[in-house]
């Protein structure tokens, strides 16, 4: 009887790994967030899902989507639903860009590596963090010919470390430099400070109870190679591979001083699109558009800068009418949805960032869990698209939103 029972339930379902049974329970990122929460030491998931002081201005960028409605339009002919466009003039399957983030090995050893793969299956950009936990020529190594990759830079104080990782990023065929702009100092992420959380986390008396509870993650975080910012080797303050206090580091290697005046030195070192990604302001994105920059990422580096800071979709509209005809727009942080790529095309974006949706992903089940959380953002913009009535990107516009309050 019950080998009838298991027969029956084996025809029932396909052929499914584990991973695969627990993807399938994952129907949105939420979902991957709580996973990546079991999984993921408590240290390691507060640094990846935490925010400045208060949090505020991280659960802003999430809420300023939530508070928008559409008006969408019936029998527009959605048959063919196409969301794909083009970004600093190349293609993209759909506008989402993958956000720089450092560390990315502490949510799975494969680290940048698994993004990177993810991404060109997927058609889409993805920018390598300079506190990349993978180099650049690995990243390089691990993408297709037709791969988009850009490199985000911190502005070390030693200027000839930060042209070696440039030059470095055109030999190895990086498309674009982004260059950050909200990180002078950095924010006080209090859930880190609470726990005198290091980068990267050290496994000893204080965490190994931690470590314990999630045993998957510490098992493999010992057996991999140890963690370090891997372009960044021989940086004179240390290259990532001892732990250190972020804010300590960031502020004694970072040049504070950087100015308007540094972007031509940054045109004098790379031919590329230049994306400044921090602009938070209409005047800052003027003085963008007027340096001649390709894009700008409006952005607070997901809330956790400064707190006071207002979501980066709630800038849209007048920073779009201010600069939308001389600089490409793309919107940072908060983005959990592919409704929430639609709603900000609609305002005039060309694209959206983000950063945490794909560590939840990589923290909840590594590289499939990747791939799975950008079918589930670009499947979600088809089909937000088919309901409110537009077949192409160039048919979103602002007639399609309401942005409430
Ligand atoms: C970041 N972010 C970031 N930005 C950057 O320019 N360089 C970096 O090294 C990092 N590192 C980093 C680590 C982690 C764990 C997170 C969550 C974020 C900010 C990132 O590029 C992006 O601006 C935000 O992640 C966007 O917000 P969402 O999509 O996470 O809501
Ligand atoms: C962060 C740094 C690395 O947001 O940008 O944690």
């Amino acid at each position: 009887m019950l080998r009838t029972v298991r027969a029956v339930v084996r025809l029932r379902r396909p052929q499914m790994g584990r991973t695969g049974r627990r993807l399938r329970g994952a129907a949105n990122v939420a979902d991957l967030r709580r996973m990546a929460r079991r999984r993921l030491p408590g240290g390691v998931f507060d640094y990846i899902d935490g925010g400045a002081e208060d949090e505020s201005a991280l659960a802003r960028n999430v809420e300023a989507y939530r508070r928008v409605t559409f008006r969408p339009r019936v029998l527009r002919d959605i048959g063919t639903v196409e969301v794909s466009t083009t970004l600093l003039g190349r293609p993209v399957a759909f506008p989402l860009v993958l956000a720089p983030t450092g560390f990315t090995r502490i949510a799975d050893p494969e680290g940048e590596l698994a993004v990177v793969r993810a991404a060109g299956r997927a058609g889409i950009p993805f920018t390598l963090s300079t506190m990349g936990t993978r180099s650049i020529e690995e990243c390089a190594a691990v993408a297709g010919p037709d791969a988009r990759l850009w490199f985000q830079v911190y502005t070390w104080r030693d200027r000839s470390l930060v042209q070696g990782l440039v030059e470095r990023a055109a030999a190895a065929g990086f498309e674009a430099l982004c260059v950050t702009v909200d990180a002078p100092v950095l924010g006080r992420r209090e859930r880190d400070v609470r726990r005198g959380f290091t980068l990267p986390p050290e496994i000893g008396p204080g965490t190994l109870l931690d470590g314990l509870r999630h045993p998957s993650w510490t098992w493999r975080f010992l057996r991999s190679e140890p963690i370090r910012f891997a372009s960044a080797q021989g940086a004179a303050g240390g290259d990532g591979s001892t732990a250190v206090d972020l804010a300590e580091y960031m502020a004694s290697q970072f040049d504070p001083g950087l100015s308007w005046r540094d972007l031509e030195w940054f045109r004098s070192i790379w031919d590329g699109p230049l994306v400044l990604k921090g602009i938070q302001s209409v005047a800052d994105a003027r003085l963008a558009a007027e340096a001649g920059v390709a894009a700008i990422a409006v952005s607070n580096h997901g809330g956790r800068q400064l707190d006071g800071a207002p979501a980066s979709f709630d800038l849209l509209p007048e920073i779009v009418e201010a600069v939308g005809d001389r600089v490409e727009v793309i919107c940072d942080g908060g983005v959990r949805r592919g409704s929430d790529i639609v709603k900000a095309l609609a305002v005039g974006a060309d694209a959206v960032m983000a950063g945490r949706l794909y560590l939840y992903a990589l923290g909840a089940v590594g590289e499939p869990g990747v791939d799975h959380v950008l079918n589930l953002m670009r499947s979600g913009m088809e089909r937000t698209m088919a309901l409110v009535g537009a077949a192409t990107v160039g048919d979103l516009g602002p007639e399609l939103v309401d942005l409430g309050g």
